[in-house]
């Protein structure tokens, strides 16, 4: 069979055009009728990675071998952030320095934070950062680091400056100062620091870390691929980093979050969750939170979300909006688990961060802070053996039409 653009070679797994099929066989060029077209690139294969194993048929996460439970419950981001872009667990010395040295970038540029203190109050925040990180470049000489180590070192800089851009966009669009890092807070703890503007409790900076652990690193997803696509001309670490926000932005992918907090938020009820998802999925909207690409059942980083929503709802107040959740969830599982329809990150996920006293418009941002990691690591990976990522497209329209000025 011969597939266009995007076909899968399952036995060497990668990606293969139809011309070099074509020629490796010695065949001419199949007419496109006989093409088959991998609508999304469902199921292709486009490289090796050894950074995240997703095991889908038993709901597990790895990073770099490692589960995502195990790194939740006995590290930290700044380590698993260290795991992912170098690929081995850091020693007790390889952390302090490299705590140090993401500390060290997460002060910014002057005009940066000019820049994030003269922010509209009503531009979107993902286009906030979006063109922050893209600023960053400006200040960094992007474009003219060409070796691994370069990249790398920018690549870094950004997973550094990620929290402080965050916080500060949020800040500098409330019309508040803008704050530097302190030099004796955890990154996570820095983060809600320069959010907050107070020095957040251990267990609060605990869950930021935890929810930034979870949403480090996802295999190839679309922003990843984006940043890989990026990544593949040579392209700069800010370049990659900043298609990977823009892609990251959509509903589809990291603005799920806030559609799922505002759906069960707009019910506020748990006895009215069951008419709301039934009158939902019969006008055929989807419930956000819910269905993924890959897993087919649950998503392991739906449980540790909802495992931490539950422990955030023991505090006063907290009660409501977990219970109408799980009364959500439990009616749409009702209607969609049949169809291999389960919760994913998402779905608790704005639950928690609202929980922390997080604004909506901060939920898709946090996600990128986090997955930066995950996107510098892969970058780089892809980088190591790199081949331009270059797919195509059946052409369904016309040839040969005549001018008739
Ligand atoms: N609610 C209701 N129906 C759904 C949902 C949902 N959340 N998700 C998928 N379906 C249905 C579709 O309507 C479609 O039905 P049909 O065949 O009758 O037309 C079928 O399931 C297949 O849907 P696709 O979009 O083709 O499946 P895909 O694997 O591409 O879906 C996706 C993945 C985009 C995540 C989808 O499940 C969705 O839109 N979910 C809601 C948004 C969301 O939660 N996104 C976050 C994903 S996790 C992340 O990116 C961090």
């Amino acid at each position: 069979m011969t597939i266009v653009g995007s076909c899968l070679d399952v036995s060497i797994g990668i990606l293969v055009s139809e011309e070099f099929m074509s020629n490796r066989a010695g065949r001419t060029l199949m007419p496109q009728d006989s093409l088959v077209i991998q609508k999304g690139l469902d199921n292709v294969y486009v490289c090796e990675s050894k950074i995240c194993y997703i095991d889908s048929a038993n709901s597990r996460l790895y990073y770099r071998g490692y589960s995502v439970e195990d790194l939740i419950e006995s590290s930290n981001y700044v380590a698993t952030c260290y795991l992912l872009v170098y690929g081995a667990y850091p020693t007790a010395a390889e952390l302090s320095s490299f705590t140090r040295r993401l500390l060290g970038y997460s002060r910014l540029p002057k005009p940066v934070y000019d820049f994030l203190e003269g922010l509209p109050k009503e531009s979107d925040t993902m286009d906030d950062l979006r063109t922050a990180v893209s600023m960053l470049g400006l200040y960094s000489y992007a474009g003219k680091h060409q070796t691994q180590a370069e990249k790398m070192e920018d690549g870094l800089r950004i997973v550094g400056a990620m929290p402080s851009i965050v916080a500060g966009l949020w800040r500098g669009k409330q019309g508040k100062s803008v704050l530097e890092p302190r030099d004796d807070l955890e990154f996570a703890s820095n983060f809600l620091y320069m959010l907050r503007g107070e020095i957040p409790s251990t267990s609060d900076a605990k869950i930021m870390d935890k929810f930034m652990i979870l949403h480090a690193e996802h295999g190839i997803n679309a922003s990843t691929f984006s940043c890989m696509v990026a990544a593949s001309t040579l392209s700069d670490m800010y370049s990659s980093i900043t298609s990977g926000i823009a892609t990251l932005k959509g509903p589809l992918h990291g603005g799920a979050n806030v559609e799922a907090l505002r759906f069960i938020e707009s019910i506020a009820d748990p006895s009215k969750a069951k008419d709301s998802v039934d009158k939902a999925l019969d006008t055929g909207q989807r419930i956000m939170g819910f269905g993924h690409r890959i897993y087919k059942n649950y998503d392991p980083r739906y449980r540790v979300l909802k495992a931490i929503g539950s422990e955030l709802s023991q505090r006063p107040g907290g009660s409501e909006l977990f219970e109408t959740a799980q009364a959500v969830e439990q009616a749409a599982l009702e209607r969609l688990s049949s169809h291999g329809i389960y919760p994913n990150v998402d779905f608790y996920s704005g639950v928690v961060l609202s929980m922390l006293g997080i604004d909506p418009g901060l939920f898709t941002p946090i996600f990128a802070m986090s997955r930066s990691a995950g996107w510098v690591a892969h970058a780089l990976e892809y980088l190591e053996d790199n081949r331009l990522i270059r797919p195509k497209a059946k052409y369904t329209g016309e040839i040969g039409l005549k001018l008739s000025l």
